[in-house]
């Protein structure tokens, strides 16, 4: 029911115009104000959404708290990027090779990468953006569920032009991985993309020790963070995934998942493990943004990322089992 006050012009009230009698009262002009407003600061974040966050790297670095790391691997550091959906309106090629140089300059001795290197199945020419990387340190990758999108001829097509640019690609395998001139080692386990169902944790896992080794720290690459919940409680030092793009488009700070999320991420994408650190059984896990886009061509509250960890001994034995502030210690 519309209100005819006092303040709505009497010719237009009798005249039955109504958008006149609209405008012409104070109610009526805050909310043509408020709309416009809201309008506006649409306009304004939505532009920001596309052409600024996008390109808005953001490089986090923890120090990681391992129990009994041998002298070896003290200050050991592995760089860590995910998602980069080459071929994806919005990716932005920049950013990705912006990324890749910033790791380089970081001086690291291992680099870890969790799929979805293209967003349609089908190998990019512009994905050629490891060379640089690979010179400096052994990188190794699985893959995404964006990379199984086509077939397995594509998939293939990308493995074939990954390992081309020295990048060690393992489907459900391991590698038992010497850094510092071979004084210290790390086993690598790597699963294929869980999300279409091509992980098998068991056969990566095959022909390893069923626990924890000190003097040789494992680490679980899977392009889906939900895979830590196989892993075996407490047997590996760190897991690293992408998959969420940390809600690409977030709404609110607070939620894990705001409702307002495209609901594309909201339902199909979903995952216990968002963003960030997080621990599952013992199992610390860290969750990237990634650095491309899916979807939408927007980010917002979710900056395309690069995580580097530096390996040091000890945890923090005050905190519990299940905290992330007993492993991870967030460097500014
Ligand atoms: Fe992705």
């Amino acid at each position: 029911m519309i209100h005819r006050g006092r303040d709505v012009p009497r010719r237009w009230r009798d005249q039955g115009n109504l958008p006149a009698a609209i405008l012409g009262s104070d109610w009526g002009r805050r909310v043509v104000v408020a709309a416009a407003s809201a309008l506006a600061l649409g306009a304004v974040a939505g532009s920001y959404a596309y052409a600024i966050e996008p390109r808005r790297l953001q490089v986090v670095r923890y120090r990681l708290g391992i129990a009994g790391l041998p002298h070896a691997l003290n200050g050991v550091r592995i760089a860590h990027l995910t998602d980069f959906h080459v071929g994806m309106e919005g990716t932005r090629r920049s950013t990705l090779r912006r990324a890749v140089d910033r790791v380089c300059r970081e001086g690291v001795d291992l680099a870890a990468l969790t799929g979805d290197f293209t967003h349609e199945g089908v190998w990019n020419p512009d994905a050629d953006l490891f060379r640089p990387l690979t010179k400096v340190c052994p990188t190794f990758a699985v893959l995404g569920n964006h990379d199984h999108l086509a077939n397995e001829v594509a998939t293939q097509g990308i493995v074939h032009r990954l390992r081309d640019q020295g990048v060690q690609v393992l489907r459900n395998q391991h590698a038992d991985v010497p850094v510092r001139q071979g004084t210290g080692r790390i086993l690598i386990v790597a699963v294929d993309d869980p999300r279409l169902g091509y992980d098998n944790l068991g056969r990566a896992m095959a022909g390893t020790p069923p626990t924890a080794e000190q003097d040789r720290p494992a680490i679980l690459l899977g392009h889906v963070p939900d895979i830590v919940e196989q892993a075996p409680p407490g047997r590996f030092a760190l897991t690293l995934a992408g998959h969420t793009h940390g809600g690409q488009l977030r709404f609110s700070p607070l939620k894990r998942f705001t409702p307002l999320e495209v609901p594309m991420i909201v339902g199909d994408l979903d995952s216990h493990y968002p963003r960030g650190t997080h621990v599952v059984r013992g199992n610390p896990l860290f969750v990237n943004n990634g650095l491309g886009v899916s979807g939408v061509p927007f980010r917002f509250m979710a900056p395309p990322q690069v995580a580097v960890f530096t390996l040091v001994p000890g945890v923090d034995e005050e905190k519990d089992i299940d905290d992330p502030e007993r492993y991870f210690f967030e460097e500014k």
